[in-house]
């Protein structure tokens, strides 16, 4: 059934594949960007998926974009929190500016992004959510403590959320890559990366379509008894 779906930071990486997927699928797709203007239009021009910008952090600006979002393409049935941002350093360097960033934007921009959409999923009696944790969240990360923070709380807010939802039909659950070959970890100094991946028992990075096939099944009306659930998507780097 075609249906309408929001991705957050849905125009670069990991999230571009997932808003190609979910439109791949028939759904409708809006796709959310902080600030990279030229990305988000050669992506639309690539992809024909309509793109806003808005910052995840703000609660304000997340609630007048959803709204936007749902008067141009309809009440959002497929939200995918996908949108989040590094600010590495070791944890005796890190300023109380890197956390809070971090904090802001992973984890608060989830609160922001799923509540306004939340009561109309209830009315509607379903809904898809889909956090995009890591294998960080799971398993901490040198010079990560703010991004791992975030990323194990995504996980507790699914959790919560399966409790809550699952009697109006909607269904949470998180998705935990593991390395991807993205930006993201392209900005890993070689050296650490190349370590990371002698780590990898699958001997390579993750591709973004790996973990948008992930979305796609998550999304999908037959999944509805996956609920508060985390797929690890990491090459067998990490088992739970
Ligand atoms: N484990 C143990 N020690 C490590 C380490 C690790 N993983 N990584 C670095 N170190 C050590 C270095 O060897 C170095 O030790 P020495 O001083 O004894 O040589 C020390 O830590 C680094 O100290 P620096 O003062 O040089 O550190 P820095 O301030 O320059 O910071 C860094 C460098 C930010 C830690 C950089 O190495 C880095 O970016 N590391 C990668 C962190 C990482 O994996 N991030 C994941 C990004 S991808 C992602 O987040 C997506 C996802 O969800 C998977």
């Amino acid at each position: 059934m075609a249906r309408t779906a929001l991705v957050t930071g849905g125009s670069r990486g990991i999230g571009a594949a997932i808003s190609k997927a979910l439109k791949a699928e028939g759904h409708n797709v809006a796709a959310t960007y902080a600030g990279n203007d030229e990305a988000a239009a050669a992506f639309t021009a690539e992809t024909g998926i309509k793109t806003y910008k808005w910052n995840v952090a703000d609660y304000d600006e997340s609630t007048a974009g959803i709204a936007k979002v749902e008067a141009e393409i309809g009440p959002i049935d497929i939200v995918v929190a996908n949108a989040g941002i590094t600010r590495d350093a070791p944890f005796h360097k890190m300023t109380p500016e890197q956390w809070h960033q971090v904090v802001d934007t992973n984890l608060t921009g989830v609160f922001n992004t799923v509540h306004p959409i939340w009561p109309g999923m209830r009315e509607r009696k379903f809904g898809r959510v889909i956090v995009i944790s890591s294998i960080n969240g799971q398993k901490g990360q040198f010079a990560q403590v703010n991004y791992a923070a975030t990323k194990a709380g995504d996980l507790g807010i699914v959790k919560s959320l399966a409790q809550e939802g699952a009697r109006a039909g909607i269904t949470a659950n998180a998705i935990c890559p593991g390395y991807i070959a993205t930006e993201m970890v392209m900005a890993v100094p070689e050296k650490v990366r190349d370590s990371i991946v002698a780590q990898i028992p699958a001997g390579r990075l993750g591709e973004p379509e790996e973990i948008a096939h992930c979305v796609t099944f998550l999304a999908s009306d037959d999944s509805q008894f996956i609920n508060g659930s985390t797929i690890s998507a990491n090459g067998g780097q990490f088992f739970v």
